[in-house]
């Protein structure tokens, strides 16, 4: 059945064109939480597909009428070509982590010492629940959501925008009278709720069996919200179930509160679902005190959470007490011990990584560890297996923590069956045949065969693509798996060839379309051409040599800065390794033997070298650019603080000039620049005088680096 409207859309007048279209969109949005929060349809199909339609259609013929908060938006939209980057108008943060009472009662005193207030001043913290799911930016402008990022490195995430305006409980237009500022950034978690994470995992497994190769089994509702968060096609999200909490504020045109509570209490006004049972507390005791009472009902909440976070509740001071690196002084989350269970060992699989690495994983009989199955988990390696004796068949201690891969923990030995036998670690790779050994004292057995191993070389053609490395869109490990199998592409070069066997690729599973259009893999082509350009540090990271991560691939672009210096340079450190380029390599700064080793390890050998040459003909390498820093007029001074300080402490003073790129030292010696001399000061500021170094008074400071 579906619904038949009085008129066609091409008769209607604007009037009853709009009160159709408010009526549709009511009527969608009802559907819509039916359908996303209780899994309980309430329209069929085809009359839900009718009235979409027509929304679509009133739409065309009046385009005012859409608007981004439009159920016509909200799912289904047109897949992406990627997403875009945005770059966050205030930095999103991670937080500092307390695990035991004391790290808690050292968190309050830290914060009184840094604000300078007396132990009778009162102190009060918000305490409300760490949710495991991932962080989100949600920009409003005028009351309406206009965009929505990832956390991505804190700096810059990724634009879901089209993503997020299928969750549900998020809204899309804040109330009329809710007095908002103009600008307002919502900061919070996305989820999935362990219920929606059990089952989109049986829906997973189903499709697997029936053939489906992209189909895959998350690790735990962290993973599957992400996977479900970062997904080109919004309509897949929108399938997915998932939740937001907002918890914290980004950018603000206007103060919204003057406390922590005081936020949560307008962003509920205004639609947003908090994280509950939130608590004010006032000393260390009553904050360990609600995390234990959480602890306590954890197992028995909907979704997954991880600990708890405490926040100063007032504003003005999170405001001074800043951040250290990349945490806030106003906040720590005070997380839980794992959750364990037991369950049968059924089997030991032997995992191939891209370094060769063999690593032994568990499969167990699947067992519920805080309401979440668990039917795979690690044993690290070799070495563990026989630490803890574990054989197949035993029953084991599994432990889940938060995001990281399930482990097994122990053996229960009184139940172990008399015929189990210890297990013995393959001296050859269960993928290509060739030895596995241990160099030195390493933990990890390692497959020889290098690129010749089939796992290796797909493993490196995954880091390759990946998001940190190349960040090929569309290049998922389905994809690389099909095309390595296919003989498609063995090498990264020939990934930026694969436009040239178009009419080769068609058939092939998971790059063909309905109505043989071959969207996707114009898609593909397209975003590959869009990564042939790439800067030296990157590119460096991408090859997956060995140790060589992101920070370290960005110190050796940072002393090579060309593709051309960087490669001559090691293949001559290679052959000689007493050589000037050698000593050259070891002088910088950040870099040990382990690196250098690793570096001329790989480019020593001729094959690599042709590898690197073969994909320098296909992309542009651009020279390595250092990252501009933030200048101040103390950048790069040496200040000494002496006295006492009037409008802060010698904490929050010492904090303030080192975010601005000053160094403070304890004492004053002809290299100072500054003394800032606060009230009683004694024998520095008589020494800066003798040594004729500039005297400031707190004032004079605070104007100096601008209030
Ligand atoms: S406040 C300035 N509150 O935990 C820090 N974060 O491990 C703002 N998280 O990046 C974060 N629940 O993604 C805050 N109730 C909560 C949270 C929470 C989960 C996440 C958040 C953060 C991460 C740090």
């Amino acid at each position: 059945m579906t619904t038949t409207f009085d008129k066609p859309a091409s008769t209607l007048t604007l009037e009853e064109a709009t009160a159709e279209h408010a009526d549709l969109q009511a009527r969608i949005a009802e559907a819509d939480t039916h359908y996303h929060q209780e899994d309980a349809p309430t329209v069929d199909d085809a009359v839900y597909d009718s009235w979409r339609r027509r929304l679509k259609q009133l739409e065309k013929r009046f385009p005012d009428l859409r608007r981004a908060d439009d159920a016509s938006e909200r799912v289904g939209a047109a897949p992406a070509a990627g997403f875009a980057k945005v770059r966050h108008a205030r930095p999103m943060l991670s937080l500092d982590n307390a695990f035991e009472d004391a790290d808690v009662v050292d968190f309050l005193d830290r914060i009184r010492r840094f604000l300078g207030l007396g132990a009778e001043a009162e102190l009060t913290v918000l305490a409300e629940p760490k949710i495991d799911g991932l962080s989100a930016s949600l920009r409003y402008e005028h009351g309406r959501l206009v965009q929505a990022a990832t956390r991505g490195d804190g700096e810059e995430g990724e634009d879901i925008t089209a993503n997020v305006l299928t969750i549900a409980d998020v809204p899309k237009v804040l109330p009329a009278d809710g007095g908002w500022p103009e600008v307002l950034e919502v900061r919070g978690e996305v989820y999935m709720t362990k219920a929606d994470f059990l089952g989109l995992n049986q829906a997973q497994q189903a499709a697997m069996d029936a053939g489906d190769r992209r189909a895959k089994i998350f690790a735990n509702p962290r993973n599957a919200a992400a996977g479900s968060l970062r997904q080109l096609d919004a309509s897949i999200t929108a399938r997915r179930k998932l939740h937001f909490f907002g918890y914290a504020l980004g950018e603000v045109s206007s103060p919204i509160a003057v406390t922590q509570g005081g936020i949560r209490e307008r962003l509920a006004a205004w639609g947003f679902t908090l994280n509950e049972p939130a608590r004010t507390c006032r000393s260390a005791d009553e904050l360990i005190a609600y995390w234990r009472g959480i602890g306590e009902g954890r197992a028995a909440m909907p979704f997954d959470i991880d600990g708890v976070v405490y926040k100063v509740d007032r504003l003005d001071w999170q405001e001074r007490l800043g951040f250290v690196s990349r945490s806030p002084r106003w906040a720590t989350a005070h997380k839980f011990p794992a959750e364990q269970a037991t369950t049968q060992l059924l089997g030991i699989d032997i995992q191939v990584g891209r370094t060769g690495a063999l690593t032994p994983v568990a499969r167990l009989q699947p067992v519920n560890v805080g309401g979440v199955m668990v039917a795979n988990a690690t044993l690290h390696n070799e070495d563990e297996i026989q630490r803890k004796d574990v054989r197949i068949g035993d029953t084991v201690v599994i432990q889940r923590a938060g995001d990281v891969i399930p482990q097994v923990v122990s053996v229960v030995l009184d139940r172990r069956p008399h015929e189990a036998e210890s297990y013995t670690f393959p001296a050859t790779c269960p993928v290509c045949g060739s030895h596995a050994v241990r160099e030195g004292d390493e933990v990890v057995r390692r497959c020889t065969g290098g690129l010749i191993c089939a796992a290796q070389a797909k493993e490196r053609l995954k880091h390759f693509v990946s998001r940190n490395a190349f960040d090929i869109e569309g290049l998922g490990e389905e994809n690389i798996e099909t095309l390595f199998e296919g003989a498609f592409v063995r090498s990264p070069a020939d990934i930026f060839r694969l436009k040239h066997r178009f009419e080769d690729l068609k058939p092939v599973k998971g790059f063909t379309d309905q109505k043989g259009q071959h969207k996707k893999l114009t898609k593909l082509f397209d975003a590959i051409e869009a990564r042939r350009t790439i800067a030296l540090d990157r590119f460096l990271f991408a090859l997956g040599i060995r140790h060589i991560g992101e920070t370290t691939a960005r110190l050796v672009a940072g002393r090579y800065e060309t593709l051309e210096q960087l490669r001559d340079r090691l293949k001559a450190a290679a052959a000689d390794r007493e050589g000037e380029a050698w000593a050259e390599l070891n002088a910088i700064d950040g870099i040990g033997a382990t690196v250098a080793e690793a570096l001329v390890d790989f480019f020593g050998e001729p094959h690599n070298i042709d590898v690197v040459d073969d994909l320098a003909s296909e992309v542009a390498v651009a020279p390595y650019t250092r990252p501009k820093t933030v200048e101040s007029p103390v950048t790069g001074k040496t200040v000494v603080f002496t006295g006492t300080l009037e409008k802060m402490s010698r904490a929050e003073a010492k904090a303030r000039a080192e975010t601005l790129g000053a160094k403070v030292a304890g004492s004053v010696s002809a290299k100072t620049d500054y003394v800032i001399a606060g009230a009683d000061a004694g024998s520095k500021l008589k020494k800066a005088t003798e040594l004729g170094v500039a005297v400031l008074t707190e004032d004079a400071w605070l104007t100096l680096i601008g209030g």
